[in-house]
């Protein structure tokens, strides 16, 4: 199992697990976690701010790639293959039945249509090794709605009252050690299905967005994804795959 330490408070645990792989390369050569319910300045999505909900839980991931020769570019279905592992371990572990948990191309943790969390990953050379580092938020409790364009909900709303702890640290982290250890052998269809199934605005008519302007750049029928990760979009009768964006319904944000 990866050790996750739990920190009392921290501006980002994935800043900071960056920081300590920088700071002391040399002592760190096996995968390890951080973790918070009391991140102050965490960060989401194309480096914007990730504002976490009362007792929300942060955690990052970080482990040494393994494969050889070394890919250029990180893979990117990790968000995606991390989306899954996510909803599958909360669902599970807090016995959300009827929560109708899902996901939403390519890294948003929904519920009930709203949502509920996100994950980060992102991928740094240290001392000629690549890192990758995880990071999985979710929301507790939202005492007054956040400033954000975009409906939210918690696990407090799905009837969870137990705040984030270690144990469900140690579910999740358990989830990603899985996935790490298959990624090479993991059968990809299985996770793309799975995917589909799980997707909110599967086979709806969508607006893929720019994740920074906001401006609209295709849109289309949702129709799944690809091993790579890349959205399937069909647009008057042909497949158009879409390698970065966002998903709104009707081409802005708060879709
Ligand atoms: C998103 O949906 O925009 C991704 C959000 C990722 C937030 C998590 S919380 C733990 C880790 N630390 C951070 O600063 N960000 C990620």
């Amino acid at each position: 199992m990866w050790p996750c330490e739990r920190l009392a408070t921290i501006d980002s645990t994935q800043r900071e697990l960056l920081r300590r792989l920088t700071s002391a390369p040399s002592q760190h050569q096996n995968p390890f976690g951080l973790w918070t319910t009391a991140q102050t300045q965490g960060i989401g999505s194309h480096g914007r701010q990730w504002i976490d909900s009362q007792g929300g839980l942060a955690m990052s991931l970080g482990w040494p790639e393994l494969l050889t020769p070394q890919p250029a570019a990180p893979d990117p279905a990790w968000p995606l293959r991390l989306s899954l592992a996510v909803i599958q371990t909360l669902e599970e572990y807090f016995q959300l039945t009827d929560a109708m948990l899902g996901v939403k191309w390519p890294n948003d943790i929904m519920a009930r249509g709203s949502k509920l969390g996100g994950v980060l990953v992102s991928r740094h050379q240290i001392q000629g090794r690549w890192w990758l580092i995880a990071g999985i938020g979710i929301n507790f409790s939202w005492p007054s709605p956040p400033d954000i364009n975009r409906p939210v909900i918690a696990l407090e709303d799905l009837g969870v009252s137990q705040a984030p702890s270690e144990s469900i640290v140690m579910a999740l982290s358990t989830a990603v050690e899985g996935l790490y250890q298959h990624a090479e052998r993991d059968n990809a269809k299985a996770w793309v299905d799975e995917f589909h199934r799980r997707d909110l605005y599967a086979n709806q008519r969508v607006v893929v967005i720019h994740p920074v302007s906001g401006e609209p750049l295709a849109a289309g029928r949702n129709c799944g994804v690809i091993h790579s990760g890349a959205l399937r979009l069909e647009i008057d009768g042909a497949e158009r795959l879409i390698e970065v964006g966002e998903l709104s319904l009707r081409g802005d944000r708060a879709a």
